[in-house]
């Protein structure tokens, strides 16, 4: 492997139990499970820090996709002029496939990235563990599922931790961390180190439903959709007064395409569920979409039509 770049990361809440322990193997080759568009860019992101990269999916298709998205957007990093050309075939190069769950046997860190629903989620990590070395550490992106919960379908709820990346994981500079109840000191160290080599910052949350990010994010996506829904305004009216009225980057419905339709009714159903109030109970609009399968970019058709030159909205 390559020298491991150490970026500017830097922690917002510090957390004074976690101590880096010398003794514990330094974390080199890191498996990701899920090749959508999180396990694409978390392998980007980790393969340009200089670690060694397995990936899987079970859908053989995605994991090309993968392939050639991380290609094309290191293209376009190269282009302009954030990574060399040398940077790009090294970190391409790093990067290689697994079609089992053993050809994660010499990984230090797994990340699981793959569909958010608890089940499929729970399942992998039965799959995954006899495989693993025993002091490897597994790690899931979930975007709101309890991390403690999770941990108990591993053989090792201490080496457990929620590291949750933002999208677009090479340009977003968050990542949250979420200890399960039995998530040792060291495997929080050891993962905290791993993601400020990243150039990540960190913010510690507690194991709640949908952690710190999507506990805010969410609802006020979920609003935008009834506000869609009550017929308060349209697609274009919605966004483009929360772009041009609060500022925001993109506006909400925008970003749930982005974050597909799919991840956000999950995580509404999560936070429903979890924390058992009505404000968070999922549009029901927000459902039919899903159920229609238009899940956002992802298959081209949301809030937005994509499959033409420019967004047009459908509603
Ligand atoms: N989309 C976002 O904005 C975002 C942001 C942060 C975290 N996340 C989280 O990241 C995870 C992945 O989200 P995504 O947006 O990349 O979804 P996605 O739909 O783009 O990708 C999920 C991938 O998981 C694969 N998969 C499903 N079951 C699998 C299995 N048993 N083994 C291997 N692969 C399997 C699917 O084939 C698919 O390629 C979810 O937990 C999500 O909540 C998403």
């Amino acid at each position: 492997m390559d020298d491991i770049v150490h970026g500017a990361g830097r922690e917002i809440l510090a957390d004074p139990s976690s101590p880096r322990d010398p003794e514990v193997m330094p974390i080199r080759k890191i498996g990701v499970i899920g090749a959508g568009q999180m396990g694409s860019g978390i392998a980007h992101v980790v393969a340009l820090s200089g670690y060694d990269v397995v990936m899987n999916d079970l859908d053989k298709e995605r994991v090309e996709a993968a392939l050639a998205a991380i290609n094309n957007n290191m293209t376009r990093q190269v282009a302009s002029g954030k990574i060399s050309e040398e940077d790009r075939q090294k970190a391409l190069a790093r990067i290689s496939v697994t079609d089992t769950f053993a050809g994660f046997a010499d990984a230090d860190l797994v990340i699981e990235a793959a569909t958010e629903e608890e089940t499929v989620k729970r399942k992998i990590f039965v799959a995954l563990c006899p495989f693993l070395k025993p002091d490897a550490i597994v790690a899931t992106n979930t975007s709101s599922i309890s991390i403690t919960r999770l941990a108990a379908s591993t053989d090792r709820p201490e080496r457990f931790i929620g590291l949750h990346f933002m999208n677009p994981a090479p340009v977003m500079e968050l990542v949250e961390m979420i200890r399960g109840i039995a998530t040792e000191d060291v495997t929080f160290g050891r993962a905290r180190d791993f993601i400020e080599s990243l150039g990540k910052t960190t913010a510690v949350s507690e194991d709640f439903p949908a952690f710190m990010v999507n506990r805010i994010l969410l609802p006020m996506i979920n609003e935008a959709v009834y506000t869609l829904y009550e017929g308060v305004g349209s697609v274009d009216a919605i966004d483009t007064a929360m772009r041009l009225g609060a500022h925001h980057p993109m506006g909400p419905l925008q970003l749930a395409d982005f974050i597909g339709l799919d991840t956000c009714l999950s995580i509404m159903q999560v936070l429903y569920e979890g924390l058992a109030d009505s404000k968070y109970r999922p549009c029901p609009l927000l459902v039919k979409y899903v159920e229609a399968g238009w899940l956002g970019r992802k298959t081209k058709r949301g809030f937005y039509d994509y499959r033409g030159e420019k967004p047009m909205p459908t509603r």
